[in-house]
């Protein structure tokens, strides 16, 4: 496994992969890796011939000055846990490597990037789109791999790719969740131990509202999920959305879309969680 911190360099390397006709298989990421990542690598790594992931943390998709300060940085870690995982070139650039001068572009996606996260966190989809731009154009990758944890963000990548005319296969992988449910984030380290017993709660109730659904509307399912949760001292539904899985648009009624998903955000205590749910 290689670690490189220059796009030049890393060209070099993958014009030289592909001169023997090899696929390039991409997973971006901020580090602090867990077990999501790694699958996201695995993946990765049975459908192509070369495996890079990038280890970024972005300053533009922070909307919270706070947040991007005491963002996880665990960079040794993380590589030996990629050299663990088969990964064969670790893309670990400066902020002034990817940012030689401010980035001034600005995305509009429409409703896939407005609501939601994109309502909440002002300027975090322009972020993400900034850097996973750039970072398309340094790697060139046949393939990129996205956790479906953050399942708008892959609606506004897809996006942000047919705009830009980017030639990538964008795959969305399932959420890896602990043996209790709660879906693998980064985040998960800064739950106390008491909100850590609480936290799966989020993803019991989403599962059991998909039984709860039948007969149901979506407003009375929505009503079912919220309260729930919000019943727990600690635990906050920021929101609570059923959207069309392709465009993020809130659905009235079912039969408003053949893909219903159910996006929610909520925090335990000081920390904020998101998951989703297909219906
Ligand atoms: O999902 C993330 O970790 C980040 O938003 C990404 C895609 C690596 C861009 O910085």
């Amino acid at each position: 496994m290689k670690t490189v911190s220059s796009i030049q360099e890393l060209k070099a390397y993958l014009a030289a992969e592909r001169q023997d006709n090899k696929q390039v298989g991409f997973v971006p990421t901020m580090g602090a890796l867990h077990a999501g990542h790694l699958s996201l690598v695995k993946r990765c790594r049975e459908e192509n011939d070369v495996c890079v992931v990038s280890v970024f943390v972005n300053p533009t998709q922070f909307n919270d000055k706070h947040d991007l300060e005491t963002y996880p940085r665990t960079l040794d870690k993380d590589c030996a846990l990629l050299e663990t995982a088969g990964c064969d070139y670790v893309f670990a650039p400066s902020v002034e490597e990817m940012y030689p001068e401010p980035d001034t572009r600005t995305f509009d996606f429409g409703t896939v990037s407005a609501v939601m996260e994109g309502a909440r966190r002002p300027g975090h989809f322009n972020g993400v789109a900034q850097i996973v731009s750039k970072l398309f154009y340094a790697v060139e990758p046949n393939r990129a791999y996205f956790g479906e944890k953050d399942f708008q963000q892959i609606a506004v990548i897809r996006a942000m790719v047919k705009q830009l005319q980017i030639p990538v296969e964008i795959v969305a992988c399932p959420i890896v969740r602990e043996a209790d449910g709660l879906a693998l984030s980064s985040r998960n380290v800064r739950l106390t131990p008491e909100q850590r017993q609480k936290a799966p709660l989020i993803a019991r109730t989403l599962k059991e509202s998909v039984t709860f659904a039948a007969g149901k509307s979506v407003q009375e399912v929505i009503d079912y999920v919220v309260n729930r949760i919000n019943a727990e001292p600690d635990m906050r539904v920021e929101y609570f959305e059923i959207v069309d899985g392709n465009t993020m648009e809130a659905i009235g009624q079912w039969t408003d879309t053949t893909y219903p998903v159910g996006c929610i955000t909520v925090y335990c205590g000081e920390v904020r969680l998101i998951d989703n749910i297909k219906y």
